[in-house]
């Protein structure tokens, strides 16, 4: 064991561990009777190892593994794939460092309401290269959105992102002003113009419909950005939070039991009432399936442990702003409980529902 862990590079300790929860385990016998890595183990190890360092959490890479329908070959090319992936992703990020650094050089300069816009985005910039590790389109989700857009062909998508919410049967524009964003959407991505949602560079109803998914709270003037919206398109389509309702606080045992910081970030946000009347939208709630495939915030409720993992809060934006003592009690506390039953215990309804209500709401318009 010892052996093995100093040509993998890892400490004997991780090849315990590995061990333990069978992700790996050491199947041969020495002469001598100890336990040893047979030819096989040590190709398992490497794989767990180069999916590890790709960024993937534990019970991910036990289900890559142990998928029985992948031989080696497959694993090696899908490992190759996806490092060709993140170098890409890599290169479009320093050609948009480049840019903004060129543009810094000629002095370019941005008017103090511009840099306010833009405050959001800066946040995206920091923490936006952890996004596609979790973050990607979750199909029911994305139904409801695309069901709302009605028959628009025309769409604008604010605060885009990636783009995982984009439908790929109409005319997409995309508005996000993070670089490190825009340098992450895939190639052959709907167009992608740089501007915060604020003030948006486009004639009165220039669009069908304009949406924006999951980026609301992040806007320095949500009200203001909204009516944006519904000037230059004629239906307005959001997937937003709803931080008025009564009890709104205690819906989530997330922020309830582990996190209350959670409350304070949203303490200048405008009620739903408020942002509806705004583009006179009618607000429809958006449940939050078990098995979530986009790793937003409320995404984990019924998979607790999914929140241990560095990989899936470092795509949560909340992590960030509450900020890294919260986070660490936070963190310690959960395992805590799950360690002892009693996360298990006064979460007992959870394990019966497919699907939890959890403030999401569409506000269509
Ligand atoms: C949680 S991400 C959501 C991205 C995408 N809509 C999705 O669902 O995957 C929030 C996005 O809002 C963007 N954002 C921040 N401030 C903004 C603003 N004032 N106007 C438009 N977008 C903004 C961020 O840069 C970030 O890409």
């Amino acid at each position: 064991m010892g052996r093995v862990a100093e040509l993998a590079g890892v400490t004997v300790r991780t090849l315990h561990h590995y061990d333990e929860i069978g992700l790996v385990r050491p199947s041969a016998r020495t002469a001598a009777g100890y336990r040893a890595y047979s030819a096989g183990d040590v190709e398992r190890l490497r794989e767990v190892l180069a999916y590890r360092r790709l960024g993937f959490g534990l019970r991910e890479v036990a289900d890559l593994v142990g998928d029985p329908s992948t031989d080696a070959v497959a694993h090696l090319r899908r490992l190759r794939g996806l490092l060709l992936e993140r170098r890409d992703r890599a290169d479009a990020m320093v050609a948009a460092i480049d840019r903004e650094l060129t543009a810094r050089a000629k002095g370019m300069k941005m008017t103090p309401e511009e840099q306010l816009e833009m405050l959001g985005a800066r946040l995206y910039d920091a923490i936006g290269g952890a996004y596609i590790a979790t973050r990607r389109t979750e199909l029911r989700i994305a139904t409801q959105i695309w069901d709302a857009l009605g028959d628009a062909q025309t769409v604008l998508n604010v605060g885009a992102g990636t783009g995982s919410y984009e439908p790929s049967d109409r005319d997409v524009t995309a508005v996000e002003p993070s670089a490190v964003m825009r340098a992450q959407r895939p190639t052959g991505a709907a167009p992608c113009v740089a501007a915060a949602a604020e003030s948006l560079p486009f004639k009165d109803q220039s669009f069908d419909a304009a949406m924006a998914v999951s980026t609301v709270h992040h806007w320095r003037d949500p009200i203001a950005g909204l009516r944006e919206m519904r000037r230059v398109a004629r239906r307005v389509v959001v997937l937003t939070f709803d931080a008025s309702e009564p009890g709104w606080q205690r819906r989530f045992w997330l922020t309830r039991d582990y996190l209350p910081e959670f409350v304070g970030l949203f303490t200048q946000w405008p009620s739903l009432a408020g942002m509806a009347d705004a583009i006179g939208a009618r607000a429809e709630p958006v449940p939050i399936p078990w098995d979530c495939a986009d790793g937003l915030f409320e995404a984990y409720w019924r998979r607790p442990g999914a929140y241990l993992e560095d990989h899936v809060r470092r795509a949560m934006s909340v992590w960030t702003r509450v900020g890294p003592e919260a986070e660490q009690r936070a963190v310690r506390s959960l395992s805590d409980d799950l360690a002892s039953g009693r996360w298990a215990e006064r979460n007992r309804d959870l394990a019966d529902l497919d699907a939890a209500e959890l403030g999401l709401r569409l506000l269509i318009a």
